[in-house]
């Protein structure tokens, strides 16, 4: 092979138990991760072209990518990560022209785009009756949850594969995100084909979940765009959570973004048994931030799971994280790594 690829463990035709708890189907194939450059991205072009997920880098997380108008493809995303059933999943694009052949923007929408594009937002828009989009994508939600992200080897694999990409966090279920591409080849070895693999994310937790209303901004899911943000590119009041609207998906789940061990929060000094995750200068097992920068500590916050989680001790402890800027979305993933 003339490209930089490393493969995973061929596992054995049998099932493989993990933590002692899930049982995974016997594995088909191992998984290639591949240094991403021209020729790994038209390989991963080519798998999405056939209906197959790979799982590549985006300034959030590592996101499992699969074309967005193939059921097949959609439905190859859930049976990979191992989801229960069927949720939205956001569609990642290239450029405004493609957004805009998917879903209907309204003023305070494309204000909202024309200030966060690309970038770590994804917005909530009615979906177009002639968008071409699986209807496993929304749910059945008369809606679709759109993103423009920054990172040039999501873009350029949606470009080369000439698809809008639905795209989870590349993990299994219920799990830690992933923000590099070990930690998606340690939960997803033998369920996806490709990995790209473009080193550690930059953002570190996933995007912001926005509706835009005409008389507000509803915030769905705290990010790295916060709330003050929204409300100052909007000119309208944003309000948090989802108002009368009903739905239920996995990153509004209570429990999520969960270590296989239990996580007590706002923890000064680790007990016995407990790997401490600190935040600022203090006594640590590892630190998020010496210097307590909310957004160093976000782009360290999942790996710091995967690491705490991987350790010898039974349990984890987490220092507080102050709640200014995106300091609100690390405490909303903690609190359900918590939960
Ligand atoms: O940073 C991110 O957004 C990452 C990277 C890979 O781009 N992606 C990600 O996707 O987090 P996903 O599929 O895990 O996020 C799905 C979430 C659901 O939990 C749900 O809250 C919301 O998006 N969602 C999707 N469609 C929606 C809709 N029509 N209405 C409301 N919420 C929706
Ligand atoms: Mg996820």
């Amino acid at each position: 092979m003339s490209f930089s690829c490393r493969n995973g463990l061929l596992l054995e035709a049998t099932e493989v138990y993990i933590a002692g708890t899930v049982t995974i189907a016997n594995p088909a194939y191992s998984t290639k991760s591949c240094r991403y450059g021209a020729e790994a991205l038209r390989e991963a072009a080519l798998l999405i072209r056939a209906g197959e997920p790979v799982a590549v880098p985006t300034e959030t997380v590592y996101g499992l990518a699969a074309d967005a108008t193939d059921s097949h493809a959609v439905a190859a995303i859930y049976s990979a990560k191992g989801r229960p059933s069927f949720n939205p999943l956001i569609v990642h694009v290239s450029d405004r022209a493609m957004a805009e052949r998917l879903a209907d923007f309204s003023p305070v929408a494309m204000r909202l785009a024309d200030r966060f594009w690309p970038g770590p937002l994804t917005l909530v828009l009615p979906v177009r009756t002639d968008s071409g989009l699986s209807p496993l994508v929304m749910a059945g939600l008369p809606t679709v949850a759109l993103r423009l992200p920054a990172h040039p080897a999501m873009r350029a694999l949606i470009r080369e594969s000439g698809r809008p990409l639905a795209a989870p966090s590349a993990n299994r279920s219920g799990s830690i995100s992933p923000t590099r591409a070990e930690h998606v080849l340690a939960s997803l070895n033998g369920k996806v084909r490709m990995i790209l693999d473009e080193g550690p994310t930059s953002e570190g937790v996933e995007s912001t979940i926005a509706a835009p209303d005409a008389d507000q901004v509803r915030l769905l899911r705290p990010g790295p765009v916060t709330a003050a943000m929204l409300e100052e590119a909007s000119g309208l009041p944003v309000v948090i959570g989802n108002g009368a609207h009903k739905i239920e998906a996995p990153g509004q789940l209570e429990s999520h973004y969960a270590p296989s061990k239990p996580v007590r929060l706002n923890a000064l000094r680790a007990e016995k048994d407990e790997y401490l995750i600190g935040f600022g200068l203090m006594p640590c097992h590892i630190n998020l931030s010496p210097d307590a920068n909310v957004r160093e500590a976000a782009a360290s916050l999942f790996a710091a799971l995967h690491i705490a989680d991987a350790s010898a001790a039974v349990k984890i402890a987490v220092a507080p994280v102050p709640m200014e800027g995106i300091g609100a979305a690390i405490n909303d993933r903690l609190k359900r790594a918590a939960a």
